[in-house]
């Protein structure tokens, strides 16, 4: 018979130890070992019966749609699916100071109208959200509001039949379960409280908004498994420095995980960003060298965004490589690319690369705008202002197909763009079958099959 071996685990995971530490070796969270029922306890002889039979049922048949609260703010619905699902838990995470607090008090007042919502605070005095109501023009909205962080006060107040039907908690480490005893924001209480939390809107039927905070490395404080508790995970995101604020859907049990809601930050709280397009691209200026612009898709929405590089002589050793908004690897291989397959070779020089707007970029689809502003910055020729670019690079330097060109081109063509750098060969994916790359209406294609070809168009202009 084995041993019982192991009495502690890592409820974060999973790793088991004979005596209990306070921080796991293997994952370096703290305070996540837990006493755990020895093996020979585990009750014996589960296979012999006793059960109640599960009935089976078919993948088809008629269950009724979702029915879905619209909150009134269209960014934040198309992130979350197409509106809230009563009983669902939404996780909202960001950085401190991005927002967190601003949109939800907003959603909460802008769904104030149509049902009833508490907003419970325990980050802030019920005195500082009523003058954050103030500010976003909403004071009046009839949110019920209190300032609290004891999960017993919190559970005996939200249930009971008069229980709000949307409830924000702002946020989840400020919240305290008395019954453990490790402090507040560890990783047991915050398991714990969102566990109840979040059993107690099933119950309720509310749709629950946890507010979590992000911790140095960008993952939501507290245990991985409080994402896997929750529906829907949605980060808040920009950069402080910049006014727009990106909302992504990471998790999402209601709908697709790859839309994005753009915000912009202004004195009277967030306010919806229709066409970002157009927004990320206002403080752009033509003919610069370096600079150039992308056609990206966000989810089913694309996006144009300037991508800047500068390629400046270096007195330093090992060059610097700095990059924000964009994937630092894939600077280093398209950069490997030009030196190894064109003979670029930008080894001696330090390299800055930006997505202007705050933007973060992670569609491999960059790659040939990338290349276009480095070849650009090195060159000292500047990209058509009237060009779009996209397409990925493989390692060859060849320059591949990328998904949705239409919609791109549609949206450049829309945004007043002349001239479009695309990958020669169509993308073959079932549906299309055409090997010329596609006329997009008033644009002007000029198709690129290999990086080489990227940096003949600078010699040839110049
Ligand atoms: P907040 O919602 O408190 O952030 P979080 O809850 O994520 O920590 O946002 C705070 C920031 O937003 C703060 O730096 C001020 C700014 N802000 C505005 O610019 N305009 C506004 O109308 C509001 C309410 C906040
Ligand atoms: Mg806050």
């Amino acid at each position: 018979m084995a041993k019982p071996t192991a009495h502690f685990a890592c409820q974060s995971c999973g790793a088991v130890y004979t005596k209990w530490t306070g921080k796991c070796e293997a994952c370096g969270e703290w305070n996540s070992i837990a006493e755990e029922a020895a093996r020979e306890e585990i009750p014996k002889g589960l296979s012999g019966g006793k059960g109640r039979r599960i009935e089976f049922v078919g993948l088809e048949g008629s269950s009724a749609p979702l029915p879905r609260l619209s909150t009134g703010i269209a960014e934040l619905d198309r992130v979350c699916g197409g509106g809230l699902v009563a009983g669902s838990c939404l996780l909202v995470g960001g950085d401190p100071g991005i927002g967190k607090s601003t949109l939800l008090l907003q959603v909460a007042a802008q769904l104030a109208g149509q049902a009833k919502v508490a907003y419970i605070s325990g980050e802030e005095a019920v005195d500082q959200v009523r003058m954050r109501a103030v500010r976003l023009g909403q004071a009046k909205a009839p949110v019920r509001l209190a300032s609290a962080t004891s999960l017993r006060d919190i559970l005996a107040s939200l249930d009971g039949p008069e229980a709000p039907d949307v409830v924000v908690i702002d946020s989840i480490q400020t919240v305290y379960a008395d019954n453990i005893e490790s402090a507040p924001g560890t990783v047991g209480q915050v398991r714990a409280c969102a566990a109840e939390l979040i059993r107690l809107a099933k119950k309720r039927g509310f749709i629950l908004f946890l507010v979590g905070h992000v911790t140095k490395e960008g993952l939501i404080a507290g245990p991985r498994v409080l994402e896997h508790m929750v529906d829907t995970v949605l980060y808040f995101e920009g950069d402080r420095g910049h006014q727009f604020r990106i909302l992504r859907a990471v998790k999402n049990r209601f709908g697709a995980t790859d839309e994005i809601g753009v915000f912009e930050m202004t004195d009277r709280g967030l306010s919806e960003v229709a066409n970002p397009s157009a927004l990320f691209l206002a403080e752009r200026r033509g003919n610069v060298t370096g600079s150039c612009v992308f056609a990206g898709m966000e989810g089913t929405r694309p996006m144009l965004v300037e991508i800047q590089a500068l390629v400046a002589p270096s007195t330093l050793s090992s060059p610097r490589r700095a990059v924000v908004g964009w994937d630092s690897n894939r600077l280093s291989m398209v950069l490997a690319v030009l030196d190894a397959r064109c003979g670029l070779a930008l080894s001696g020089n330090d390299v800055y690369l930006n997505v202007a707007g705050g933007l973060r970029i992670t569609e491999p689809a960059a790659d040939l705008a990338v290349a276009a502003a480095l070849v650009s910055s090195a060159s000292d020729v500047p990209v058509p202002a009237d060009m779009v670019v996209f397409g990925e690079i493989g390692l060859s330097g060849e320059v591949r197909a990328v998904a949705q060109t239409d919609s791109r081109l549609k949206e450049a063509a829309k945004l007043g763009f002349a001239q479009a750098l695309v990958p020669a060969q169509a993308r073959k994916d079932g549906a299309r079958k055409d090997k010329a790359p596609p006329a997009a209406g008033p644009l002007a294609i000029r198709a690129v099959g290999h990086l080489q070809d990227v940096l003949g168009l600078f010699r040839r202009e110049k």
